[in-house]
């Protein structure tokens, strides 16, 4: 009994510490949205152009990230998308999707669940008209009907991780501690009120600044809660495996925010200031006579020490 009893207390100080603050955030769980039926509509709702008015600088940053087209991609998501709709979904037995017009929003959760969370504000219909609005693009790129590609394009792009996803959608992690984001509140890191028509109150994210927020969407490995796991980005497994279990103490936030100077155009080694910051690589050479064989005799060869050592908080590349 009393050796259970200590195993007991043991097994639950090892339980992830979930973070508890005493100064709710957030409410109770408000009314699901009414859903969106249209890719127009569900843009709308989480339109990002009018936080520009006040937030410009934040605005431009955040347009150059790949967040502000998450499922265009750079553009390889959305041709990514088509093919785990042919390789996969449509070869599965079970999976119940014969033909597009089978498609839901639960068989594209398997990348929405990261590239586009708020699809679970839309119907099935919207799943589908995302579908063919890529199948369009690819086709109209094919024909050479390049404005006909840019309109689709730009409508694909509507679809992001815009300012309303991570300051409102997912910005609240320990729901039953913090609160549920309430429609009319931003969450940041002040109280108050928030000079928009719409979101006319700002709250506390306690999470917001932590790397657990990225963590959402940066993956830990196979998203075992879906009935079919997917996996793409495992980069949030290997930052608190292997960074933080070496003593790495330095947030996403931090390194990508803070030390790049990027603010909100959250960037890879597509950029500069994250190369300088990836690696450091030393390299030396000497070069000295060999004597190799009696046929070749003596031959100048060069060693070459390289030795890299990774300054990012993760493995790299990743995927
Ligand atoms: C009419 C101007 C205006 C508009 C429009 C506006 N904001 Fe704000 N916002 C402000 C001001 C002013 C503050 C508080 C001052 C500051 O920046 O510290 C603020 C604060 C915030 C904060 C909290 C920042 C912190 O330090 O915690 C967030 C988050 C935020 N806004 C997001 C948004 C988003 C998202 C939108 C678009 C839906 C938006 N804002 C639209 C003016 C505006
Ligand atoms: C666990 C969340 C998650 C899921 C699920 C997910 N992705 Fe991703 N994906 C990401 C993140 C985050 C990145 C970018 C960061 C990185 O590469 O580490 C990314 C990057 C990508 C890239 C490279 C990006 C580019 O612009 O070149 C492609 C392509 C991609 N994902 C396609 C998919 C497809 C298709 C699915 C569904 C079959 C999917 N992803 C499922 C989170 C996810
Ligand atoms: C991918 C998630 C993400 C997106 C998208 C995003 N933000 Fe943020 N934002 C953050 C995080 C994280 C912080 C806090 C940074 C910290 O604590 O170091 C932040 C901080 C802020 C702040 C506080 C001031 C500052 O500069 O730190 C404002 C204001 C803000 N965001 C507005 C916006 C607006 C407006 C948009 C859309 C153009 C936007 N954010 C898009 C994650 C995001
Ligand atoms: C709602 C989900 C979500 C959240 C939250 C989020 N990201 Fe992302 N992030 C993505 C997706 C999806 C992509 C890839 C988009 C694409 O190219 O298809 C991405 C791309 C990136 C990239 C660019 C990767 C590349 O290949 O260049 C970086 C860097 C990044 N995110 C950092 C962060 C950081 C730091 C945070 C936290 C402050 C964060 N993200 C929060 C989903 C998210
Ligand atoms: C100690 C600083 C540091 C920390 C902490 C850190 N990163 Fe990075 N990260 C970097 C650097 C530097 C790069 C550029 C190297 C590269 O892309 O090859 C990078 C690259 C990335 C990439 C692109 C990966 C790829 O395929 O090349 C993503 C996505 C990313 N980080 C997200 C995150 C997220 C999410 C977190 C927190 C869970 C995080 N980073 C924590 C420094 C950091």
């Amino acid at each position: 009994m009393k050796k259970a009893f200590i195993f007991g207390l043991i097994g639950f100080a090892g339980c992830a510490l979930l973070a508890f603050n005493a100064s709710a955030a957030g409410g109770p769980k408000p009314e699901p949205p009414p859903k969106a039926t249209t890719i127009s509509e569900l843009a709308e709702r989480y339109d990002s152009s009018r936080c520009a008015d006040c937030h410009e600088e934040i605005y431009d940053e955040w347009e150059n990230s790949l967040h502000a087209r998450s499922i265009l991609g750079s553009p390889r998501t959305a041709p990514t998308i088509i093919t785990a709709i042919e390789k996969g979904l449509k070869l599965f037995p079970y999976s119940g999707v014969k033909s597009d017009d089978d498609i839901t929003v639960e068989h594209l959760a398997i990348c929405t669940k990261c590239h586009l969370p708020q699809l679970d504000e839309a119907t099935d219909d919207v799943a589908r008209e995302i579908v063919a609005t890529i199948r369009g693009w690819q086709q109209a790129y094919k024909d050479g009907d390049d404005d006909k590609a840019d309109e689709l394009e730009e409508t694909i792009e509507s679809l992001n991780i815009g300012c309303m996803v991570c300051h409102n959608k997912v910005a609240l992690i320990h729901k039953w501690a913090d609160g549920y984001a309430q429609p009319d509140t931003v969450y940041g890191a002040q109280e108050g009120e928030h000079e928009d028509e719409e979101f006319v109150n700002m709250a506390e994210a306690p999470a917001l600044s932590e790397s657990i927020f990225c963590g959402q969407c940066h993956g830990l490995g196979p998203n075992l809660e879906l009935d079919h796991p997917s996996q793409c980005a495992t980069l949030y497994g290997s930052y608190l495996f292997s960074y933080v279990a070496h003593g790495g103490s330095e947030s996403c936030q931090e390194c990508h925010m803070e030390k790049s100077e990027l603010g909100h155009d959250m960037q890879s080694y597509k950029d500069e200031a994250m190369i300088d910051m990836a690696l450091d690589v030393k390299v030396e050479g000497r070069s000295i006579f060999w004597r190799k064989n009696k046929a070749e005799g003596v031959v100048p060869i060069g060693i070459i020490d390289v030795s890299m050592y990774n300054k990012a908080g993760h493995v790299i590349p990743d995927g």
